[in-house]
């Protein structure tokens, strides 16, 4: 930092995936506007664009053998679980090598939760370090419940729908089947890598991606159990844009959406890692096209199992999109938000998405497909009341009523002026004296002081 006459450096680790790189290099960005230098570390299972957006960081790529093609065969929890186990050794072999070439000069490591190995070398060279949770605070809260769980148990309690229907005791308005669990891969390794992930070890604070006007009642569970500060900075895509896609976006769908009626299109985006069945696709498609309204439809390529793009996909699925939708395989989803057109977001709620969608007053249609998704939906629709959830199997006339619900019924005027109301106010934490705001300058005066 400037008045201490060095230049200090954050090492940041983040997980290769789209929904964790985006915040973390978001939360680089606004570090670096502090003053910081920024050392990205990746692992050379590398999704991490060092484009000319983040010139000023510094990129490190440690070894590790992991592919593409592990990820499709062990699944993400097996991969991330293997990731930490090969990682360690060659982290800590980094930050040996950063020390002793730049001097002692690095204020802290900000890990992704995820990318719990960093603790290692953290550990050795006695080094601050920050836990990063690019997802809810009420996920963790999540995930930390989920972790004391008894896995035999609570599976036979899921498989219960007497039971899995019912709240969670403790977790109002959450329900057993809301919880973090994941259709990839078994409970057990799944609560595993959570039980891994919640654990903080020696880190001096956590840094979460949200709130306190979306989050106030998990914040304060996380600040009383974590027994660290914790720092909501959120929503970073507000506080500190920093394009970091990983795919081309395909940019003439502002154009198609420019000759659309305002508030009148549906905007489908399922993020960058869930699926879908050509059969739902189907259901959706019917009902969009029953419902009558414009819909612009992002199919991410590998998104259909057993198919590259769209190919798959039956004739009747082209014909019915022909008539009002239209089809990309990556979008400017920020800017495809902002749109006057755009009505409504069918999404499958991934956190980044849920901020976004927020942040620029849009309810939505939600279906979770996995994860924290599933949180993040019950909160869309109880909590903040700005969505309406689409559970159970897909048929074309739920679907076209729930277009109906968002788009056309008084229902969906009042989750719009409710969703305007939290994007007001989320644009007022970010800004001077917002509370995520003064929660990042604490951040930064706690690394000055070296008092976390
Ligand atoms: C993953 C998890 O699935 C999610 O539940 C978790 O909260 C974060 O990590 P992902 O599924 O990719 O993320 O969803 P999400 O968090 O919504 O992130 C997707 C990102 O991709 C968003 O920032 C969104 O703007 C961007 N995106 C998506 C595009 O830029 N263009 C698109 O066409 C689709």
């Amino acid at each position: 930092m400037e008045e201490l006459g060095v230049k200090r450096r954050i090492v940041l680790v983040p997980v290769p995936a789209q929904g964790h790189v985006t915040p973390i290099m978001q939360l680089g960005k606004a570090l670096y506007s502090k003053g910081f230098s920024i050392t990205v570390v990746l692992t050379q299972y590398n999704r991490v664009s060092s484009s000319k957006d983040f010139s000023d960081f510094h990129f490190l790529t440690i070894p590790g053998s992991l592919t593409e093609s592990d990820l499709k065969n062990l699944g993400p929890f097996k991969f991330l679980f293997k990731l930490n186990q090969i990682c360690e050794a060659s982290f800590k072999q980094c930050i040996g090598q950063l020390l002793q070439e730049q001097g002692n000069d690095i204020a802290c490591v900000v890990y992704d939760e995820y990318m719990y190995f960093s603790q290692a070398a953290v550990k050795e060279f006695q080094l601050p370090s920050v836990l990063f949770s690019t997802t809810s605070a009420t996920a963790f809260v999540c995930r930390s419940v989920l972790s004391r769980v008894n896995a035999e148990s609570f599976l036979l309690d899921m498989k219960d729908p007497k039971v899995s229907d019912k709240e969670f005791p403790g977790l109002h308005p959450l329900r057993y089947k809301d919880l973090p669990t994941s259709a990839f891969g078994p409970l057990e390794s799944i609560l595993k890598v959570y039980s891994e992930t919640v654990n903080i070890r020696t880190a001096s604070a956590v840094i979460i991606n949200s709130t306190s006007c979306l989050e106030s009642s998990s914040l304060a569970w996380l600040q009383k159990q974590l027994q660290v500060p914790v720092y909501p900075i959120g929503p970073l895509h507000i506080a500190a844009s920093a394009p970091s896609s990983l795919l081309e976006e395909d940019r003439s769908c502002l154009e198609w959406l420019n000759k659309q009626k305002i508030g009148s299109v549906i905007y489908i985006s399922l993020g960058s890692l869930a699926l879908m069945e050509t059969k739902d696709m189907l259901e959706m498609a019917w009902g969009l096209r029953n419902s009558n309204q414009p819909f612009l439809w992002v199919i991410r390529p590998g998104s259909i199992p057993g198919s590259e793009w769209t190919e798959s996909l039956p004739e009747e699925f082209s014909r019915l999109v022909s008539e009002r939708g239209y089809i990309v395989k990556w979008a400017p989803q920020i800017e495809v938000l902002r749109h006057p057109a755009v009505g409504g977001f069918w999404s499958h709620c991934g956190w980044n998405s849920t901020l976004e969608s927020i942040g620029e007053g849009v309810p939505m249609i939600c279906r979770p497909f996995t994860g924290d998704q599933k949180v993040n939906a019950r909160y869309l629709e109880r909590v903040w009341r700005i969505g309406v959830q689409l559970e159970g199997e897909l048929d074309k006339g739920t679907v076209e009523r729930a277009v109906e619900r968002l788009i056309m019924d008084e229902e969906g005027a009042e989750m719009r002026k409710r969703v305007i109301n939290l994007k007001e106010k989320l644009q007022a934490s970010v800004k001077s004296r917002g509370s995520s705001f003064s929660s990042i300058d604490n951040f930064v005066n706690s690394l000055k002081m070296m008092n976390f």
